[in-house]
């Protein structure tokens, strides 16, 4: 009979985490970084002691396939081991490493399953480095043109494709070539909801859309105590107005969220009146209208603060993709799967961008979510109880088994 190890699930999410450990307790593995590298070739390591069939594509997404009896198209489980700047340890490796455990297992009976399982590991999901995010997925579902992607530039200039040549990740097979049956990505919830309401199991419906802009704002830099406030060329509080604007619009929309991640100040002086700054703006909405509303009423904002503060504004749009709803069928599936492990279980839509977003473009998708503790995400103290990642690998595995069943009926 075969059976999912939780101990190696667990050891090998520890080992993955020592790689770009963070003086706070978190992880750095920005995608095509050194810290990628070594995560990779770790997790390739496994691959390659359980002797899989292992694919490298041109963005680098990484397919490690156990031969299944029949020939026909894998089920694909997988998810990503890219990080933000200083995350926790689950955001990604959680499904990358669950369906590995998946695959194990049945290595460890020695069966074979009706058709293949793929583990695919995405390049750059998070987005951080490279925009936009969801990048090797997205290629792989043909949502975006490889030269372009490789061409994609970080803040000093590098390429995501010398990056990719750099750490040895630049593979030669085809993007989009292997063509699964079905995609499941487990993933923790990185929200609050799951956790609040005491339920174990997330049966994710689908994933809200996102918007991602950055804009520039030039002014004058000036003397802070000789300009009076009426002729000034204020940059900086040109941002910080926009700011401000966006939690505006979050306010008078349903279900909007938007976030200020990131903003720069040129010279970032107390005496000097900025002459420069740049703003990211993340707004998101699991309804399109509203989120293209919202959308508008940010353009209209960034035209009001240049006329304000006398400033000019570049924008450059970074990432724009409508929300997602997953296959019913395979919704159904994991849901079904929940309820006979009788774990609690709810229906949610995902705030966080995902993979599973962008395979849903190809093939039926589908995610399980188990609760993040006090709703943390990127962030070193992300966690989720050991019960509930193992509550996750069963009902992953159980999916897997409803999903060879019907492939072999
Ligand atoms: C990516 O993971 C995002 O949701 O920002
Ligand atoms: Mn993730
Ligand atoms: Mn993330």
């Amino acid at each position: 009979m075969r059976k999912v190890n939780y101990n190696r699930l667990s050891s090998w999410i520890e080992q993955l985490s020592r790689i770009g450990a963070t003086p706070e307790g978190g992880v750095r593995r920005l995608a095509a970084s050194d810290e990628d590298r070594d995560g990779r070739n770790l997790v390739l390591s496994w691959m390659k002691d359980l002797g899989l069939e292992i694919a490298v594509d041109q963005i680098g997404n990484i397919f490690a396939t156990l031969r299944g009896e029949s020939d026909s198209a894998p089920i694909m489980i997988g998810s990503h081991i890219d990080s933000v700047g200083n995350a926790g340890s689950l955001d990604g490796p959680y499904g990358v490493l669950a369906g590995l455990e998946i695959v194990a297992s049945f290595k460890d009976v020695g069966i074979l399953p009706s058709i293949p399982i793929c583990v695919a590991i995405f390049t750059n999901e998070e987005g951080v480095r490279f925009q936009p995010d969801m990048m090797g997925s997205l290629v792989h579902a043909g949502g975006m043109e490889l030269e372009s992607a490789l061409a994609t530039t970080d803040r000093t200039g590098k390429s995501l494709g010398d990056e990719l040549a750099r750490i040895g990740y630049a593979g030669p097979v085809r993007c989009g070539s292997i063509k699964p049956r079905c995609f499941i990505e487990l993933h923790i919830e990185q929200g609050p909801i799951l956790e609040n309401e005491g339920i174990t199991i997330g049966v994710v419906e689908g994933v809200q859309g996102i918007y991602w802009t950055e804009v520039e704002f030039r002014g004058q830099a000036n003397h802070a105590g000789t300009t009076p406030m009426h002729l000034r060329r204020d940059a900086g509080l040109a941002a910080m107005s926009l700011a401000t604007e966006v939690k505006r619009i979050t306010d008078s929309i349903p279900n909007q969220v938007g976030t200020v991640g990131s903003i720069t100040l040129k010279p970032n002086l107390i005496n000097v009146v900025p002459g420069w700054s740049q703003i990211t703006i993340d707004l998101r909405n699991r309804d399109g209208d509203k989120l293209h509303d919202a959308q508008l009423r940010f353009e209209a904002a960034i035209e009001l603060v240049q006329e304000k503060e006398n400033v000019s504004a570049t924008v450059t749009p970074l990432v724009r993709f409508e929300p997602v709803e997953f296959d019913h069928n395979l919704v159904a599936i994991v849901e079904c799967a929940a309820q006979s492990l009788q774990h609690s279980n709810r229906r949610i839509v995902s705030g966080a961008g995902h993979d599973a977003q962008m395979m849903a473009r190809v093939c039926p998708a589908a995610m399980i979510f188990v609760p993040s503790v006090n709703g943390v995400s990127h962030n070193p103290a992300e966690a989720t109880n050991e019960e509930d990642l193992y509550a996750g690998l069963d009902v992953l595995s159980k999916v897997i088994e409803s999903i060879l069943k019907d492939a072999s009926s």
